[in-house]
C-alpha cells in the first residue's frame, strides 16, 4: 500500500498489531479508500496467510443464492442438487473469509450469518449435521453501519460481532501527502502498460491534484492518472490532461474532512484562471462568451489565462 502520510502509516501500524490476533474485524473508508487492499494486507500478515482467501461480495447475490453460495448443500437438497457442494465459509476454514460489502447485505442473509460467525459452524441446507470451522472474518463497508443500526437496516448483533474491532482507511483528502507519490507510482505503471516513454507531471497539474477533494479517493486519482498518461504525448503530464471538474475553484484552498486548510494554497491568479477554464468549460470554449459572462475584455481574460502566477 503506497502512502507515507502519518494516516497511512498509524493505518499499517493498526494493520500488523491487528492481524496476530484478531477473529473478526470490519474495514470501514469510503468508497476507492483501499479497504480491499487493506483486508488482503491483514490476511498477510496473519498467521493463516498461507491458509485459503475467500472472497464474498455481499452486495452481487440474492437471498436464496446467498446461502447456497455461503453454506454449501447436500445431494438432494433440491432438485439439480446432484452432488454435494462445499459453500464458501467451510471453503475459508483455516484461512480468512472477506466479506465485501457487508452493509449492503439482506437482514435474512444478515440472521443466519450472524449464527454461523457466532458458533463458527455451517450446516450446508439440506443437511442434518453442522461442521466446525476456525476461520478468521474480515469485512468491508462504506455504510455508516451504526445508523444502519438504529434505522433497522443491519441487525445489531451482527453490527456488535463485527465491530469489535475496526480499521478505518482515512479519506485521500485527510492524507494529501500522498498525492504526489500515488500519483508518481500510478504514472510509472500505466506508462508501462500502456507501452509509453515515462511521463512526469508538470508543477501546476501536480498542484491541481493536490488540491482537488477526490470524493472517489485513490481509485479516482488512479483513473485520472491512466487517462491523463493516455492523452499526453510529449512526456509530461499537463493541466489539460486533467478532467475540468478537479480544476475546479471550489477546490482553491485546500480542506480536509475536518474543514480546516491545509497547507497547500492556491495564488490568486491560479484560482483566476481555473474559474475562468470553468466559465470556458460551461460557454462550450467561446472566448468572447466567457469574456462577456465573466464581464471583462477578451484581451483580460488572455491575459489572464497566460498569467502563470
Ligand atoms: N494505498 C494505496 N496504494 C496503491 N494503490 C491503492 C492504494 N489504495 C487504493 N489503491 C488502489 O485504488 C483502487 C481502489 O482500491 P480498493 O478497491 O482497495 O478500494 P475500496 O475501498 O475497496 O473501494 P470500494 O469501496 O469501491 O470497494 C485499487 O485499484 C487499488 O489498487
Ligand atoms: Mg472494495
Amino acid at each position: 500500500m503506497t502512502g507515507t502520510s502519518l494516516p497511512m502509516l498509524n493505518m499499517v501500524g493498526r494493520i500488523k498489531s491487528l492481524a496476530p490476533h484478531y477473529r473478526t474485524l470490519v474495514i470501514v473508508g469510503e468508497t476507492g479508500t483501499g479497504k480491499n487492499l487493506a483486508a488482503h494486507a491483514i490476511h498477510n500478515f496473519s498467521p493463516v496467510a498461507r491458509g485459503p482467501w475467500i472472497e464474498y461480495d455481499c452486495a452481487s447475490f440474492s437471498n436464496k443464492l446467498f446461502e447456497i453460495e455461503l453454506f454449501g448443500y447436500v445431494r438432494g437438497a433440491f432438485s439439480g442438487a446432484l452432488r454435494d457442494r462445499v459453500g464458501l465459509i467451510a471453503a475459508a476454514d483455516k484461512g480468512t473469509l472477506f466479506l465485501d460489502e457487508i452493509g449492503e447485505l439482506p437482514l435474512v442473509a444478515q440472521a443466519k450469518l450472524v449464527r454461523a460467525l457466532q458458533t463458527r459452524e455451517v450446516r450446508p441446507v439440506g443437511a442434518t449435521w453442522s461442521k466446525q470451522v476456525d476461520i478468521r472474518v474480515v469485512a468491508a463497508t462504506k455504510c455508516d453501519l451504526r445508523s444502519m443500526v438504529v434505522n433497522k437496516t443491519f441487525r445489531e448483533d451482527l453490527y456488535y460481532h463485527l465491530s469489535m474491532l475496526d480499521l478505518k482507511v482515512p479519506p485521500l483528502r485527510d492524507r494529501r501527502e500522498d498525492i504526489p507519490l500515488l500519483a508518481n507510482t500510478f504514472v510509472e505503471a500505466f506508462s508501462k502498460q500502456f507501452n509509453k516513454t515515462e511521463q512526469n507531471i508538470s508543477a501546476r497539474a501536480m498542484q491541481a491534484l493536490c488540491n482537488y477533494h477526490w470524493p472517489g479517493n485513490v481509485r479516482e486519482l488512479e483513473n485520472t492518472i491512466g487517462s491523463a498518461v493516455l492523452m499526453s504525448n510529449d512526456g509530461m503530464i499537463e493541466l489539460e490532461h486533467l478532467p475540468a471538474h478537479q480544476l475546479g475553484s471550489q477546490n482553491s484552498t485546500v480542506q480536509n474532512s475536518e474543514g480546516t486548510s491545509g497547507n497547500c494554497l492556491l495564488s490568486l491568479a491560479e484560482v483566476t484562471r481555473r474559474h475562468i477554464q470553468i466559465v470556458l468549460e460551461e460557454v462550450g470554449g467561446s472566448k468572447t462568451q466567457a469574456a462577456h459572462a465573466l464581464k471583462i475584455s477578451r484581451a483580460t481574460l488572455y491575459r489572464y489565462l497566460n498569467d502563470s502566477g
